[in-house]
């Protein structure tokens, strides 16, 4: 009978486990949780980073208010780096995502994680950006 409890708790926290760690993946394989930029995205630039990227003659040459910050990002390329801040369908090749991950000096970029001098945004955010950028980084 101990042997069985064992066993049962064993299998139980596998599955909770594996629930854990398959729930992300199978969402954004299966496309069921696409990710908005007016609703999601947006709303992180406004608040977080158009505060000093606004006119677009700010260091790093991008407008991040709403109405702008589409065309500022995606398929624009870094003034620094000549990176493209947005490639639609690849996170691993938008500094806009390693600015603001910390992962822009492995990249061959400069200067400060985003949003400059305050606290990373949160671990979901970063990830919500990322699947809007690996769903094709659409106008949605
Ligand atoms: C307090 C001001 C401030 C805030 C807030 C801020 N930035 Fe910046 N940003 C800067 C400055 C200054 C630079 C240039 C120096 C550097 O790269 O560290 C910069 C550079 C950048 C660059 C590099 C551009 C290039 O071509 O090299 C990106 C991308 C960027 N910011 C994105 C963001 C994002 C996304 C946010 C919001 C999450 C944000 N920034 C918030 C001040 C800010």
């Amino acid at each position: 009978m101990k042997r069985l409890a064992a066993c049962l708790s064993v299998s139980w926290s596998a599955m909770v486990i594996g629930i854990v760690q398959a729930e992300p993946v199978a969402t954004a394989k299966e496309g069921k949780t696409v990710v908005s930029f007016a609703q999601t995205v947006v709303p992180v630039l406004r608040t977080q980073c158009a505060t000093c990227h606004m006119t677009g003659s700010e260091p790093g040459n991008m407008k991040l208010y709403p109405s702008a910050a589409y065309d500022s990002i995606v398929g624009v390329e870094s003034v620094t780096t000549g990176a493209t801040l947005v490639t639609p369908g690849e996170p691993e090749s938008s500094y806009l995502l390693h600015k603001i991950k910390g992962t822009h000096l492995e990249q061959g970029g400069t200067g400060a994680r985003m949003p400059f001098a305050q606290r990373p945004l949160p671990e979901d955010v970063v990830i919500q950006i990322e699947q809007w950028i690996a769903q094709g980084a659409l106008d949605n």
